[in-house]
């Protein structure tokens, strides 16, 4: 959700914090900005739209060794070239790209800048102002401290000083950043995957820090003024793992990369003797624990509701799961000795990093499945378990759920076999069956390229429906369709729709039906046939075992618990195909952003 480049060094920070914002751009892109900072002055470019549009306004004669870039997803103030970052104070001496939520921003606008004429409507340029109030009487890195100690809410930030023309001022609150060290230039970055072309070292910074970033030197501080020592990690990101390559599309990739990263969670969690294995800190906390409560959003959320499934049939501990945007105010009764899972494929979530710091305050323990390491649900959390999916750009999520998916089905049967409960299943074996599966269902894209062009290009709506596990596969096929194609989406619990839904179905509604469970399936097929006796156009995706004729789908066999790896992917490409034959942006749908990192 917004995302921050800087450069100081020797070489032209232009190209450097383009190519950044680029790689960035699926943190938002309603808008982007760039300021370059030389021997003249500072040099603004901004444009509402994407970094292409961003690229073609900016002069290319301005050379520049110091800069900072963002590209925006609005929160305040629309999408538009007034409210594009970079945002300057009123004299022009500063310039500053925040990402984050300022919550206090109209008291501070009452209190210090009563006479201020704003150019913006953010809350961002209330920092801007402030710093430039302040600094009339104290150096600019004290009144960099001192605005930041007012300030409530959310923020990672770069800012330049016309009078400073060789630093970069920088801090971060609750919103991720990162400083990347060179050998002669320093870097900033929301992600390190917009630096990774020219340095994979990074500085990792706590929350309240602010570091002050020269050629040559990152010096940290915290807010009370104490020098910190952190030294850089290295990232490992392979630079080829962000590029799209021969793919038309990230998501297209990332949908075929699904068998790989399940390979890849297969290895990561077997020991010495090819049994799955995690930590014991973690195998002790979910034995303790008499109540599970899964925190996500979206995706990471139907996720969870495949985990639930999972963790009380491997397990036996009874599982609650909640939408995290949702937690805070409707709060369960918690058992007396739960333990708080969260999923997120960015890790930074503010829905559920929220939730997480409220359990963090009433002492009770809590688990990440995270595909990013130090992320910040992560590092505040007691335990985190990785996806090994590698990085996911594409906005729609696709190989994170499955590898969710993967990685709380070894939780759960971890867990299970620490507890003494023998499973029917040989999770290694299985999960080794369903990647094929999932490499068959890649390699026949036709096939579903075929059902897009069939049932969708003039459909204005879609349902979904499915019974037990293949309800919540269908609810996550509805996202992905209705988040890339824009079609009217839904999914239903199969034996639901004569509840109410089935009021919309009409002549030609495409009805998807999911039949991958032995003990459903006359149901699921008793409920195609309601909704095809009101005109519905069906299309029913089975598991091979369970299908009849006319299926127009049939998916390889694969464990029972393990169907969602499998039956999700026709969906995926489902909705891939019907967005692309729609001309719609798949990797950049609108109004959307990848990492939600405001509540
Ligand atoms: C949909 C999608 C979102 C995310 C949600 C949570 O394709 O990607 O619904 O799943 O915003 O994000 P994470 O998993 O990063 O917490």
């Amino acid at each position: 959700m917004c995302g921050i480049t800087g450069y100081i060094g020797t070489n032209d920070a232009k190209e450097i914090l383009l190519k950044g914002l680029e790689k960035l751009e699926y943190r938002g892109y309603d808008s982007a900005g760039i300021a370059l900072e030389n021997q003249e002055g500072t040099h603004i470019f901004k444009e509402k739209g994407r970094i292409a549009d961003l690229r073609a306004v900016v002069d290319g004669k301005v050379a520049a060794r110091a800069g900072i870039g963002h590209t925006r997803w609005a929160t305040h103030g629309e999408p538009s070239k007034s409210n594009a970052h970079p945002h300057q104070s009123a004299s022009g001496r500063f310039t500053l790209v925040h990402n984050g939520v300022i919550e206090n921003e109209s008291e501070l606008r009452a209190e210090y800048l009563q006479h201020v004429k704003f150019n913006s409507d953010t809350d961002t340029e209330v920092i801007v102002q402030l710093v430039e109030k302040f600094a009339k009487d104290m150096e600019t890195e004290e009144a960099f401290t001192k605005t930041l100690r007012l300030l409530k809410g959310s923020y990672a930030i770069a800012m330049l000083d016309t009078e400073s023309p060789e630093t970069i001022f920088v801090a971060k609150n609750k919103s991720p950043l990162l400083v990347g060290v060179g050998e002669d230039f320093h870097v900033v970055a929301s992600d390190a995957m917009a630096m990774i072309q020219i340095t994979d070292r990074f500085i990792e910074l706590m929350d309240q820090e602010i570091v002050i970033v020269k050629k040559d030197r990152a010096d940290i501080y915290n807010l009370q003024g104490e020098v910190i020592i952190r030294e850089p990690y290295r990232a490992e990101l392979d630079a080829t793992d962000i590029e799209k390559g021969t793919y038309p599309h990230f998501m297209l990739k990332e949908i075929d990369e699904q068998p790989l990263v399940m390979r890849k969670i297969i290895q990561a969690y077997q020991n010495a003797d090819g049994d799955l294995e995690i930590d014991s800190d973690i195998k002790q906390a979910m034995s303790a624990a008499d109540r599970i409560y899964i925190v996500a959003c979206g995706t990471s959320y139907h996720a969870g509701l495949v985990g639930k499934q999972l963790i009380e049939k491997l397990a036996a501990i009874p599982v609650e799961v909640h939408l995290a945007s949702e937690f805070g105010y409707n709060m369960p009764l918690l058992s007396e000795k739960p333990l708080f899972i969260f999923i997120s494929q960015s890790g930074e979530t503010a829905d559920s990093r929220a939730v997480l710091v409220k359990v963090k305050e009433m002492g009770h323990r809590a688990l990440t499945i995270t595909n990013v390491p130090g992320s910040t649900l992560s590092r505040e959390s007691d335990y985190t378990m990785l996806l090994h999916a590698g990085p996911e750009i594409a906005v729609a999520s696709t190989k994170a759920y499955t590898a969710q998916i993967a990685v709380l089905a070894i939780l759960a049967s971890v867990t299970g076999a620490a507890k003494g409960i023998t499973a029917d299943l040989d999770l290694v074996k299985e999960l080794g069956i369903a990647a094929n599966a999932m490499e068959t269902l890649c390699d026949a894209k036709e096939e579903f390229e075929q059902i897009a062009a069939e049932y969708l290009p003039a459909a204005i709506n879609c349902f979904f429906i499915g019974r037990s596990i293949d309800h919540f596969v269908g609810l996550e096929g509805a996202l992905k369709l209705k988040e890339i194609s824009y079609i009217q989406a839904e999914g239903f619990a199969g034996g639901e729709l004569k509840h109410g839904t089935i009021a919309l179905i009409e002549e030609q509604t495409p009805v998807i039906a999911l039949a991958t469970q032995a003990g459903v399936n006359g149901s699921i097929r008793a409920n195609v046939k309601e909704v095809a006796a009101r005109g519905a156009s069906t299309c029913i995706i089975s598991m091979q075992g369970l299908e009849t004729e006319g299926d127009r789908f049939v998916l390889p066999a694969v464990h029972e618990l393990l169907t969602p790896l499998v039956s999700v992917i026709p969906l995926q490409l489902i909705a891939y195909y019907a967005a692309l034959h729609r001309g719609c942006d798949v990797d950049k749908p609108r109004n959307l952003a990848k990492s939600v990192t405001v509540e």
